[in-house]
């Protein structure tokens, strides 16, 4: 490859580094004269004349799906189910009369989310896909295509397609809300410029998750994550990156479903992150910290301006309570990537797995 990584020591470094200029670009590209938004008018009626939108993903790009679906049905009020590919092949759900599929695929070549694409356009659907490779097949084989911006990704372990792939599903949102005449009471490109800065200064305390990856994670054996709401797709997210590159044992979990099971695996000494972003939440993941602190467990909470309390390990700088997941997640990537760094891990290349799945 002819993308160097300069005086980064891995290519995920450097592209959790490059997020903020993603956003900043993905602005630039999406922004008309006027400072409004700028779209594909086809895309937009697309969006217009479905009924329900059906995301397909894999990996980090189906857990951009989830906030994505989030996004779509708060903002523009379109029902939106979210599909795991290899999941929606061999059991196709009940669909509804003018259904959209939207593929969300970094590299645009994911095996298991081309066969629901051929599967689709059979039926008769359209498609849109989300990719950071235009030309790639799953943006050719689509009707519409969305361009991340992203530049090149490298590192096995995805950073900045996803990031990416949230601030295009926000602004494709606001768009569909604009066109239906919706009252909006925030501007979207204004809002994603504040988290490209939030982002920037989270990438400048790289010591501080260092510190606490080190503390966290040199030793155990596992770790869970828990979220509410946005939040819980993070936890997701995080989890699944600490997975990929540290080989801990990582699971993101719905802060109020601990009790139903997970919890009997807290032991002393387990590691607990908890993320804390949402105001309607605040109050019951605390709880739910709480519940498995009292078990043992070693907590760490990060949570956002105006909900933190004292002991809280990290404070994010207020976003806009909608786009939380863009900023929540860069401490949780630069975990993961300490993590797998102090445990001797091969980052970018981590063991069994492919930057790329062509394969079903
Ligand atoms: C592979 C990669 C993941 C990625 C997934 C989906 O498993 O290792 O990082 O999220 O494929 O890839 P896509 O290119 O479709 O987003």
């Amino acid at each position: 490859t002819d993308i160097e990584k300069g005086t980064y020591p891995h290519f995920m470094l450097k592209e959790i580094d490059e997020q903020p200029f993603v956003m900043r670009k993905i602005i630039q590209e999406y922004q008309d004269e006027n400072d409004n938004i700028k779209l594909d008018s086809d895309i937009r009626q697309a969006m217009l004349d479905t009924d329900r939108v059906y995301i397909i993903a894999a990996g980090t790009s189906y857990h951009a799906g989830l906030v994505g679906k989030q996004f779509i049905e708060k903002i523009a009020n379109v029902p939106v189910e979210v599909h795991i590919a290899s999941e929606f092949s061999y059991n196709m759900p009940l669909l509804s009369e003018k259904p959209l599929f939207v593929f969300i695929s970094q590299s645009g070549e994911t095996a298991d989310s081309r066969s629901v694409l051929v599967r689709i356009k059979e039926l008769g659907h359209p498609a849109l896909t989300i990719t950071n490779v235009p030309g790639s097949t799953l943006s050719r084989e689509a009707n519409y295509t969305l361009h991340l911006h992203a530049g090149p990704e490298i590192a096995v372990a995805s950073t900045k397609a996803y990031t990416a792939q949230i601030a295009v599903l926000a602004i494709l949102a606001v768009d569909t809300a604009k066109a239906k005449g919706l009252d909006l009471d925030f501007d979207p490109l204004k809002e994603l410029g504040i988290a490209a800065s939030v982002m920037e200064s989270l990438t400048d305390q790289k010591e501080v998750f260092e510190e606490i990856a080190k503390e966290y994670f040199t030793e155990t054996r596992n770790a869970f994550y828990i979220g509410r709401g946005m939040d819980y797709f993070v936890v997701q997210e995080a989890s699944l990156k600490l997975k990929e590159i540290s080989y801990i044992q990582a699971e993101g979990f719905a802060g109020g479903e601990l009790k139903h099971g997970t919890i009997a695996l807290i032991e002393s000494g387990t590691p607990v992150i908890a993320l804390s972003t949402q105001e309607s939440v605040n109050y019951s993941i605390r709880g739910n910290v709480q519940e498995v602190a009292a078990r043992g467990a070693k907590t760490c909470i990060i949570s956002i301006e105006g909900l933190e309390q004292e002991s809280d390990t990290f404070v994010l700088p207020h976003v806009h309570e909608l786009l939380t997941s863009l900023v929540s997640v860069v401490p949780m990537q630069l975990l993961a990537y300490y993590a797998a760094l102090h445990r001797d891990c091969d980052v970018d290349k981590p063991r069994n797995l492919a930057k790329s799945v062509t394969v079903e």
